[in-house]
């Protein structure tokens, strides 16, 4: 009885729990509970959890506090009344180095109740002052084989006589490192310390390893490898890129029991060998020799006696800055899939998918055995392991074994992009469960999902996340494979928006535009990031990453303190431009233009989608000026709004007299052009409908295929839905022959590529020197199918998910669509089905956020809300209707919307929306009557016969008999403009007068 009382109670006070509401998942900087971090005033959000509908934040109250260096507390910021729940910047004392700070908040709901405080979250600072290094910079004392330059490895033992309180190890390196105490691996980070614009910006690590130290003896041991910082970097192959010597930067502060401290740093009292690992380079991959490992070398008591000194060297330390982004760690591992012979006889694994990191691979065999790891994307038409497109990269690991016993050979300062490898050196079959296939890269939150009903969708969503995984190597690079690996500015721009999707990208990317800044000169932005190109730079569409990055990460985060840190950078940029253009034009320097867009081999009628890449730079010069408005009107800087304004009138002006006609053509008739054109605004009002048609003719021209390249292709959906023109998008979407997102699918693709046509139809491969299969640009479709495909979006006045938009496109033969992601605020999802004659709209709404979600229904009377009518919802607020849709607005919670089929404004026509008289130009052209089945008439046409029935789902588009197609279009404001009509191949238009 006592027992079923007590599991009453608990229940009870379960219910009474989840019906408050809480406060969880705090985070500093962006991470939950960070250590080494080393922002003056670090910014807190927090997530409320509440099963009540409309759930807010009215007021918070934060308490900060580091017992060991204060008993009173650090700050209490007092009830602040505000919904603010993320990015509030702490305002108290300043910050020591060095130390654990614990912070809680509770928050006030609707109607001013508090909740209880949080629980403790810790954040950890790093040595905010240059002082705070005792360290000296050491290089290994040997002579070095200047060849294959061994990994150095570095070690030094110290003695622990007290009991220890906390440890804290702080490490750099000029290459790459990898430390260890007592034998344990320091943290799981593999290749730092990171990739940053080096003499500027050189990040080093915190690890807590209070853990690793035991009383007594301890040994202290670091292996470093070439890295970017020495080894071969950049198609050009620079070699000492940032210097010709490595060096190790290492302090431990530990503080004991009794309250006394000491440090163990990196001086002349270390020593220096090399070991095991022979040679190691980024693009070629890593030799390890395990003869000639120093057994026992990073355990305490081993005999160093006949070990090199070190050097002491002079490097600054003022580049030096805590780690910001997530570091590189293991991720997802694979098994062989299938073991195969191929034609020419080669061991090859096929691991199914291609990923980017290495194999772990366990061994025995005799002494001196030679295992060689080969590296590849993809097989050949026959079958064999392919490698040239990975250009001069070896993509190469070897092990030499000691002998004996099993065994485990791992890569170090190297990663490989590949889905299959070839093995040399093992005699017989392989036995799959010695290998295993290990994906690495920076260790974001992943944050989103896209699903549908669609395999072939799902497997595209797939290969997008793919490449981004392969190329979030703490930068953003173009490919993993081959011998490039660059932060292309490119390619991190045209993916930026899908990226923040997918994962949380707002650190990496946060990391990486202050290198962009970095490697600003006079604001010329270089093509890659970290610049290891020389000097050269703006090339439209490149270079915007230093506006067009920084927006997304605004939107997708709310992130204004990245705005305001880039501001400069942005700016300077725009000015890089102002001052080479004429008469406004940007018609001067180098640019790479709509970069691999469609051209045919024999290109006899000019099929080949060439556009104008200085009617590209305007374009781009446009929109990012128009990107600096939005920043300075953000941030306040009104003065530079009103200066900026007037440029970009200026830009536009220029645009439409250099490459428009009187008609509204652009001088070049591609894709690209018309997309950047209306994406950008570019155009007068007036003229951007006749532009989308003749962009939606274009894409009828080329059989519903993509003619765009890298700069195009990001937005060309998006256009087409903006002007009405979803349909014409979904075709693009779903075609399956090349060019077309899905052609790679369909051939087998794991990852995007860099080429529609990577492998052609044929399976021979388009040419080697260019052909990388995991490259992410392309994917950039992504964000469309986040946004309007599901519809699930952040509005600008909302940015970060605050205000959630919900306007989904039902169409493209899906019945089944899903978008959910984390935002800083919680989870929100939106997701639409058809299910017999039921459109059914689920939308979560995150706590202390609102959303304005779109209904495709004619009337909110045909719309439900679990199973009760709209207008009974209290806490539905039903807004104006917009186009087809019936818009309303909520607050949190979780929300099911029922739409009876018949009842989609999509189906039900309003007849009044079409009658006119349509003027068309030519053909055999006959007036005709536009009915719906139940006779009722909606225009008078040309060159038809018969009634047409409204397509299902579809806005504005009938059928008739004879299979004819009439496509009526609509301006911005949704009038009704023109009708095109095809039939039989060919195309009639008409503009309504
Ligand atoms: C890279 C691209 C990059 C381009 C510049 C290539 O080698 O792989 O993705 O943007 O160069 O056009």
């Amino acid at each position: 009885m006592k027992k079923i009382l007590q599991l009453v109670l608990v229940q009870f006070t379960a219910l009474l729990c989840t019906a408050q509401m809480s406060v969880h998942q705090l985070r500093t900087e962006n991470t939950i509970n960070p250590i080494g971090i080393d922002a003056a005033q670090p910014r807190f959000s927090w997530q409320l959890a509440s099963t009540k509908r409309n759930a807010l934040q009215t007021a918070y109250e934060i308490i900060v506090t580091a017992p060991a260096i204060s008993k009173s507390g650090i700050w209490k910021s007092g009830k602040i009344k505000s919904d603010s729940s993320v990015m509030v910047a702490y305002k108290g004392l300043p910050l020591q180095s060095s130390t654990t700070y614990h912070w809680q908040v509770r928050v006030w709901d609707n109607d001013n109740k508090p909740t209880a405080f949080s629980e403790k979250a810790i954040f950890e600072t790093a040595l905010l002052h240059t002082t705070d290094w005792k360290a000296s910079w050491i290089e290994p004392g040997y002579e070095e084989d200047t060849i294959l330059r061994p990994s150095p490895l570095l070690r030094k033992e110290f003695i622990v006589s007290k009991k220890i309180k906390s440890a804290t190890a702080y490490i750099t390196a000029h290459g790459m490192y990898e430390a260890q105490i007592n034998g344990k691996r320091i943290g799981d980070a593999y290749l730092t310390p990171g990739w940053t614009t080096y003499p500027k910006r050189l990040q080093y690590q915190t690890y807590n390893i209070t853990d690793l130290l035991a009383n007594g003896n301890n040994a202290i041991a670091v292996t470093l490898g070439s890295g970017w910082y020495r080894g071969t970097i950049g198609f050009v192959h620079n070699k000492n890129f940032y210097g010709k010597d490595i060096a190790l930067l290492l302090q431990v502060n530990i503080t004991y029991t009794d309250g006394s401290t000491a440090i163990i740093a990196t001086d002349d009292s270390w020593k220096s060998n090399t070991g095991a690992i022979q040679y190691s380079e980024i693009y070629n991959g890593e030799t390890i020799d395990a003869r000639l490992e120093k057994k026992g070398w990073a355990l305490p008591n081993y005999n160093d006696k006949n070990w090199g000194t070190v050097k002491v060297s002079k490097h600054t330390k003022h580049n030096l800055i805590a780690t910001q982004n997530e570091l590189v760690k293991k991720q997802e591992k694979f098994k062989p899939l299938k073991i195969i012979t191929t034609p020419a006889g080669e061991k090859v694994i096929d691991f199914g998918q291609n990923l980017v990191g290495w194999v772990v691979v366990k061994v025995k065999g005799n002494k001196g055995d030679t295992i060689t790891l080969s590296h590849a994307e993809v097989l050949d038409k026959a079958g064999n392991f392919y490698t040239e497109n990975l250009r001069e990269a070896k993509a190469q690991n070897k092990y030499i074994l000691a002998g004996g016993t099993q065994e485990i050979f791992e890569p170090h300062f190297t990663w490989q992009g590949f889905r299959y490898i070839k093995v040399e050196g093992i005699a017989g079959a392989l036995n799959p469960a010695d290998f295993e296939a290990v994906a690495l890269y920076s260790n974001m939150e992943k944050t989103g999902t896209f699903t549908t009903d669609n395999v072939l969708i799902n497997q595209l969503q797939h290969n997008i996340e793919w490449g981004q995984r392969g190329n979030f190597i703490d930068i953003p690079t173009d490919c993993p494979q081959r011998d490039e690996r660059l932060g292309w500015t490119g390619d991190a721009q045209a993916f930026s928006r899908t990226a923040t999707f997918n994962m949380n990208v707002n650190n990496f990317f946060a990391k990486w535009l202050q290198d962009v800044e970095a490697e600003q000169i006079d604001g010329v932005v270089p093509h890659v990031i970290p610049n290891v190109l020389g000097a050269g730079g703006n090339s439209a569409g490149w270079s915007d990453a230093a506006t067009i990055a920084p927006w997304n990460m605004y939107l997708a985060y709310g992130d204004k303190q990245l705005l305001q840190r880039q501001y400069n950078s942005m700016k300077a940029y725009i000015e890089s431009i102002s001052k080479v253009t004429q008469q406004n034009l940007w018609v001067t320097g180098w640019h790479f233009g709509d970069w691999l867009f469609y051209k045919p081999n024999d290109d006899l009628d000019g099929s080949a989608a060439v556009t104008d890449k200085f009617l590209i730079a305007q374009c781009f010069y446009a929109h990012s000026t128009q990107l600096l408005i939005n920043a300075a009107t953000v941030l306040g800087n009104m003065d530079d709004v009103k200066k900026y304004s007037e440029l970009l009138a200026t830009i536009k002006n220029a645009f439409n007299k250099e490459y428009v006609t009187a008609n509204g053509r652009l001088v070049s008739g591609t894709q690209t052009a018309y997309v950047l054109a209306l994406n950008f605004d570019m155009l007068p009002d007036e003229q951007r409908m006749q532009a989308a048609q003749r962009l939606a003719d274009n894409v009828a021209k080329y059989g519903n295929h993509l003619t765009t390249g890298f700069l195009g292709t990001p937005y060309i959906c998006h256009v087409l839905t903006r002007f009405g023109f979803i349909d014409v998008a979904y075709k693009l979407l779903l075609q399956e022959t090349y060019p077309s997102w899905l052609y790679p699918v369909k051939m087998g693709a794991t990852t995007i590529w860099e080429r529609w046509d990577g492998q052609k139809p044929d399976s021979t491969f388009q040419t080697a020197g260019m052909n990388s299969f995991n490259h992410y640009a392309y994917g950039a479709i992504g964000d469309w199918l986040y946004r309007e495909v599901a519809g699930l979006d952040t509005y600008e006045d909302g940015v970060g998910y605050k205000h959630i938009k919900v306007k989904p496109h039902i169409g493209g033969n899906f019945t089944k669509v899903n978008a959910a992601l984390k935002t800083y605020y919680g989870n929100t999802s939106a997701g639409w089905a058809i299910e017999n004659d039921k459109i059914i709209i689920s939308v979560v709404v995150p706590p202390n956020t609102y959303a304005t979600i779109f209904l495709p229904a004619a009337n909110s009377s045909d719309v439900k809300e679990n199973g009760m009518a709209l207008s009974a919802m209290k806490d539905i607020k039903i807004m104006d209707r917009q186009g087809e849709y019936v818009v309303v607005q909520t607050g949190a919670g979780n929300y099911n919307f029922t739409i009876a089929k018949g009842a989609s404004a999509q189906n039900s026509i309003k007849l009044t929306d079409y009658v006119g008289v349509y003027n068309t130009s030519g053909g055999m052209v006959k007036s005709i009557e536009i009915k719906l089945k139940d006779n009722k008439l909606i225009a008078t046409l040309f060159g038809n016969n018969g009634g047409l029935d409204a397509v299902k789902n579809e806005k504005d588009i009938f059928t008739s008999a004879d299979g004819s197609r009439v496509t009526f279009t609509r301006n911005t404001n949704g009038e009704v403009v023109s009708v095109k009509l095809q039939s039989l191949g060919i195309g009639y238009e008409g503009v309504k007068k």
